[in-house]
């Protein structure tokens, strides 16, 4: 049985979805580490911080007190001793994260705290480079993937649902953009790591990607390939992501 466990791939591929589903079927602790991107994001806004300014940037790093407390199998983030909900999905996050993440000072110092927390105990953790830098010895890598219609369209019915007004254009741009510059940044680039298997969820349901993934952790089912629509059993459908 595999016991740490790396999940990477663009945005609104699905990861937060089958990362905690399948940490909450293991009994895994579940990391979703653009969460902490995301976390460093809203506080960086709600205060002000000139993140693109070196000086201010490595200042507020110093001093700030960041906790990751574990609760129920899931990460919870303070900050300041505040603990970052919903806020770190706003659309205005959205549009700065990536500029965020992809600065080197801030990647250096998540990676510590993330690896020590992926292998405190049995975990899944999730990301952009997570099967490439932070955990380059998971018993288990997966790039998920979708194409970006399907990925945007995702994040466009979680924002309605949310009750989010956001425009499905505005949503595929954001994608798009974030896809750039998470991809071609110098400091760990989203990248499918050489020993990953790729699962295209586009035209897969949760369950059915869900079935594959326990079968990978549990050596049940050996795959020499790629996964795409392997799995897929009838009409199209995506599911409800
Ligand atoms: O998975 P997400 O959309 O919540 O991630 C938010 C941003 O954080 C994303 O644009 C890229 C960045 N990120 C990263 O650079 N490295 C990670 N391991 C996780 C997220």
């Amino acid at each position: 049985m595999k016991q740490c466990i790396a999940i990477d791939g663009p945005a609104g591929s699905g990861k937060s979805t089958m990362a905690r589903l399948l940490a909450e079927k293991l009994g895994y602790l579940y990391i979703d580490t653009g969460a902490m991107y995301r976390a460093l994001t809203a506080y960086f806004l709600a205060n002000g911080v000139h993140y693109t300014d070196t000086q201010v940037l490595e200042k507020t790093l110093r001093k700030l007190l960041i906790e990751f407390i574990e609760r129920n199998d899931t990460v919870e983030i303070k900050l300041e001793g505040n603990p970052m909900g919903e806020e770190i999905r706003s659309p205005q996050v959205d549009e700065h994260v990536s500029s965020v993440a992809r600065i080197p000072e801030v990647r250096t110092y998540l990676r510590q705290l993330q690896r020590k927390l992926a292998l405190s105990r049995p975990s899944v953790t999730e990301g952009r480079d997570i099967g490439t830098v932070i955990l380059p010895d998971a018993d288990l890598k997966i790039f998920l993937t979708a194409s970006p219609t399907v990925r945007a369209n995702r994040r466009f019915q979680q924002n309605k649902e949310k009750g989010l007004d956001t425009q499905y254009d505005t949503v595929l741009q954001n994608i798009l953009e974030r896809d750039s510059i998470d991809s071609t940044r110098k400091d760990a680039p989203l990248k499918k790591a050489k020993d990953a298997i790729t699962v295209d969820t586009s035209s897969l349901s949760i369950d059915e990607v869900l079935g594959v993934l326990i079968d990978l952790v549990r050596e049940e089912r050996p795959w020499y390939g790629d996964i795409s629509r392997k799995c897929k059993t009838g009409e199209q459908r995506n599911g409800n992501w």
